[in-house]
């Protein structure tokens, strides 16, 4: 499952997309040599994804899934469902997911798990607020996050799966962390990954916040950032393809 260090980017287009824009990027997407394309619209088109995506070397995935398999969760959609539809991968522990559903550190884990149960790849997202970054607890956040779910899942699980950095106050803001405090608190991560045992030589990190088209070269200087997990410019798929062809460029794929 894990293939260690990856180019990817991935766009989460939340609670946004028709059918029609799963047939417009079928369309519009192209493979880009060296790096990992995966699109992650709301799980009720992942059917359409599935059958638009069919001989594609482009990945889809969902965007949660729940920590068990089956049962009384109404509304709810396991990792086996998503597998079950052909999709290779899901985000777990996105922003939006602990603010509006609750969701701590420990069944952020537990979704991990559920993920890599399944078979999927999952992406577990990371980030501190903006009052956390003000008061210099940007770093303390970020590892006490990781901390908390290697605890639960273990090493040889965390190691594999795709961390996103996703600082809160950069998601759908427009304003991206600078480069140097991306590239800062992705060595930050890996450093807190070495610590826990999961190498993070082998380990994949994305960054996630106002990523575009514009921006994306500059953030992808970086030498620990590895890609991005896209918000709003994933909603069209000829920025997603230039954030894509940026990170071709930017580590020479
Ligand atoms: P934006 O790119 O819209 O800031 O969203 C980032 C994000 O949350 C991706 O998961």
């Amino acid at each position: 499952m894990a293939e260690g260090r990856r180019l990817l980017v991935a766009g989460n287009w939340k609670m946004n997309g028709t059918r029609a824009m799963v047939a417009e990027f079928a369309a519009g997407l192209e493979a880009v040599s060296g790096v990992h394309l995966v699109v992650v619209p709301p799980s009720i088109y992942l059917a359409d994804m599935a059958l638009a995506f069919e001989d594609s070397s482009i990945g889809f995935g969902a965007q949660d899934v729940h920590t068990q398999t089956s049962g009384a969760f109404t509304g709810d959609i396991a990792a086996q469902m998503v597998a079950d539809i052909g999709a290779q991968w899901t985000i777990v522990g996105h922003s939006e997911r602990r603010a509006y559903h609750s969701e701590t550190d420990e069944v952020v884990a537990d979704k991990l798990l559920a993920a890599l149960e399944a078979g999927l790849e999952p992406m577990v997202c990371l980030g501190e607020s903006l009052v956390q970054r003000e008061a210099g607890e940007a770093e303390a956040t970020v590892g006490r996050q990781l901390r908390r779910i290697a605890e639960r899942v273990g090493a040889a699980k965390l190691s594999q799966a795709v961390i996103a950095y996703e600082p809160i106050w950069a998601i759908g803001t427009g304003v991206t962390a600078t480069p140097e405090q991306a590239d800062d608190m992705h060595r930050v991560i890996r450093d807190v990954l070495d610590e826990l045992g999961v190498p993070s030589g082998s380990t994949t990190v994305l960054y996630g916040g106002s990523v575009n088209a514009d921006n994306a070269a500059d953030i992808f200087a970086g030498e620990n950032i590895d890609g991005a997990l896209v918000g709003g410019a994933s909603l069209k798929s000829d920025s997603f393809m230039a954030i894509a062809r940026a990170l071709a460029a930017a580590k020479h794929a």
